[in-house]
């Protein structure tokens, strides 16, 4: 591995565990399913009655699928904070919690939770797996992030989306790999696995918190005849330093290297189009900003490139066979489904679905702006308590909805454990590249009042 410039070595940073639901194989699924839909006529399948027999739809309805405290009121510009207490209440957190993590997992709001828990309930009434339900769930996701809905696979997690990239794209010993120093477990082994899988020279960059050119600099810097892949966080998970991903893609398009983007900080905290930002491929997880439901995330393909990438895992859902008996020839689906396989939680994307559009009914970019100015908020209160310092860039084109700190006169560890244990604050410690500070997500649930809790908080415990 090369590390060019300042760069500390990695952390002892233990990631969170990768939750991996185990999928059950079925056998000849594409098969089955037209002959299932076929039988039962598709078409007629509304989004509610997922599996639904004909006519037991009005026999039996299924419960209403937003379930949700009331409905928003109209955001008034002269009241923002009604408006946003509504969308807080949304969300059910146990008293006493002040949650600023968002940026390692979001809670999803109430009619997240409907939707998957609804589903779940209908079709375990008739132990069906509801697969069909994917088609409406992918208009919508696909529409969220700016791309055609063939160009999306579901996936568990970035991390999953992210390893498929790494994993399936076509490469060989000595083929180098450019990502930053920041990047996330999530996002750097699936590459130090193809690392020892197949010989990939893997070359990192220090991001810059300063200057955006900078950051291209650093990476055209590393570029070399045999770079093949560029990858970079679009908000690096450690200081939120977001990325200038539109400018990364023009320099890897000229060159013709594979431009991939780890897109789990910013789905659903700022507005994003995929085929705008000009990558290859984007891979996020549904379980952070966004407010979908745990175990949702998407990959997102570029889909004149979808033949560059060799899905790693098939099975039902990935492709079609030529015959109902084996043998048989096998083909890959033409769409990023080829990178979904078997029995999967329909009710968990059907969720993602609705919290793409709880978010569009609040408004994208109301949504950034406002995480923005929670965090700019902490960044100026933080700025004020002696001993502080800010590392995550003050510049408004560098930064979103994350303020990483630290303090001169107390370990990362101890003041997350005070802020915590003592505040009821949770924050997120950030080991890696020693940085040994403290990270704070602010989002569309959190408020002013919260946020100078938090400062407070943290210039009591300096002052202890
Ligand atoms: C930039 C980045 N990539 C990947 C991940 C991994 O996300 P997940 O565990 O949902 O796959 C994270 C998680 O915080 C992240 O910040």
């Amino acid at each position: 591995m090369e590390i060019p410039g300042r760069c500390p070595g990695l952390s002892n940073f233990a990631p969170l565990g990768l939750g991996v639901t185990s999928s059950r194989a079925s056998v000849c699924m594409s098969l089955d399913r037209k002959t299932f839909l076929r039988r039962f006529g598709a078409g007629s399948f509304g989004l509610v009655a997922a599996a639904a027999l004909p006519g037991e739809e009005t026999k039996n309805p299924p419960p209403a699928l937003s379930r949700s405290n009331g409905p928003l009121p109209r955001f008034d510009a002269r009241d923002p904070e009604s408006f946003w207490s509504a969308v807080r209440a949304q969300f059910s957190f146990e008293p006493g919690l002040t949650y600023f993590n968002t940026g390692g997992l979001g809670p999803a709001p109430q009619s997240v939770l409907a939707a998957a828990a609804d589903l779940t309930a209908q079709l375990q009434k008739k132990s069906e797996h509801g697969h069909e339900r994917y088609r409406g769930a992918r208009a919508t996701v696909a529409k969220f992030l700016g791309a055609a809905p063939e160009e999306i696979a579901f996936v568990r997690n970035a991390t999953e989306g992210n390893a498929i990239v790494a994993a399936g794209l076509k490469l060989g010993a000595g083929d180098e790999v450019i990502f930053e120093t920041h990047a996330h477990p999530g996002g750097s082994f699936p590459w130090l696995h193809q690392e020892k899988l197949r010989g990939v020279k893997v070359k990192l960059f220090e991001p810059d918190p300063l200057d955006p050119a900078d950051n291209i600099a650093r990476i055209a810097a590393l570029l070399s005849p045999r770079t093949r892949v560029v990858q970079v966080s679009h908000v690096t998970a450690p200081t939120g330093i977001v990325m200038p991903v539109a400018a990364i893609a023009r320099v890897c398009r000229e060159r013709g290297i594979w431009f991939h983007i780890d897109g789990a900080q910013t789905a659903g905290m700022i507005p994003v189009s995929v085929r705008e930002l000009g990558g290859d491929s984007y891979a996020t997880s549904g379980h952070k900003w966004w407010g979908g439901p745990l175990e949702t995330g998407v990959l997102w393909i570029r889909r004149e490139r979808l033949d560059d990438v060799t899905p790693p895992l098939v099975g039902a859902h990935s492709g079609e066979i030529d015959s109902h008996a084996l043998p048989a020839k096998f083909s890959l689906a033409a769409t990023a489904e080829r990178y979904e396989y078997g029995t999967r939680n329909v009710a968990a994307v059907v969720g993602l679905a609705e919290a793409a559009q709880f978010q569009e009914r609040i408004g994208r970019d109301r949504i950034a702006a406002r995480g923005r100015e929670l965090a700019q908020r902490v960044r100026a209160g933080l700025a004020a308590i002696k001993g502080i310092e800010i590392l995550t860039p003050a510049a408004a084109e560098l930064s979103a909805s994350m303020i990483t700190f630290r303090a001169a006169a107390l370990s990362y560890d101890k003041l997350f454990e005070r802020l915590f244990k003592g505040h009821g604050l949770r924050c997120r410690p950030v080991s890696e590249q020693d940085l040994n500070a403290i990270r704070v997500s602010t989002h569309l649930f959190n408020s002013p009042a919260e946020c100078d809790a938090l400062v407070a908080a943290v210039g009591k415990i300096l002052r202890a």
